[in-house]
């Protein structure tokens, strides 16, 4: 079994009470906060950037994990480190050298992490897997929160998992998009480290109680 983080997105955050739903998660036992950054190129939605995370930044209590949707993500790996991000995630479809902006993320002193969207193969990290910290397994095609899980997604988790241990890594393996109390457990039971959840967190009346019970989700 793997390590039960618990990653709210703020892309389902109440802008108008950022500051309220960041104090949230850092009195709750989540353990990392998901930054959604999109381009409307990359994804056909745009999210936030850059003056918004150095606002988070300045009050966030625990990494960010910073998970960018846009095309040549190369252009700002200085920029997102100088912004406080622990994790940097990039879509191996966004990037031709996967290896030098892997490397590139590391050197800067972050934690780098490669995204795949639901169509793109686990075999594809192959010959990477051994040089990343976190492995982003989309469970919905990126761009907005609140949409359905995909169930492949599983079969997935299960071949990452193998590639990991096959190829001596210490990857961690992340799950982002439809993520509820409903699947939470048999996610983790599979091999997932690391759940995102967006709109699972931010439409409950207790956000920080589903927070507790997504980290505790044990059964499917
Ligand atoms: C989707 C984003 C997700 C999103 C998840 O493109 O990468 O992080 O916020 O939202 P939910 O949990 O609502 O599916
Ligand atoms: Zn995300």
């Amino acid at each position: 079994m793997g390590q039960h983080l618990v990653a709210p997105s703020l892309l389902s955050a109440d802008f108008l009470n950022l500051g309220r739903d960041i104090e949230m998660i850092n009195q709750s036992q989540a353990d990392w906060f998901h930054l959604d950054v999109m381009d409307g190129v990359f994804v056909p939605n745009i999210s936030f950037g850059m003056p918004v995370i150095k606002a988070i930044h300045k009050i966030a209590k625990k990494p960010l994990d910073v998970h960018l949707m846009i095309v040549q993500p190369e252009r700002y790996f200085e920029t997102f480190r100088d912004l406080g991000a622990t994790y940097l995630s990039i879509h191996i479809e966004a990037v031709t050298h996967l290896h030098r902006a892997v490397h590139q993320i590391r050197e800067m002193g972050m934690k780098a992490g490669v995204v795949l969207n639901p169509h793109t193969s686990v075999s594809l990290l192959e010959e990477i897997i051994a040089d990343v910290d976190l492995v982003l397994l989309m469970s919905v095609n990126p761009g907005f929160g609140g949409q359905k899980f995909i169930e492949a997604t599983y079969d997935k988790i299960s071949k990452l998992k193998k590639l990991i241990t096959e190829k001596n890594s210490g990857a961690l393996i992340e799950v982002d998009g439809g993520v509820d109390l409903q699947n939470a457990g048999k996610l983790f039971l599979a091999g997932a480290d690391v759940l995102v959840a967006g709109n699972t967190v931010f439409s409950s009346t207790d956000p920080a109680e589903t927070i507790k019970k997504l980290k505790e989700a044990i059964t499917g």
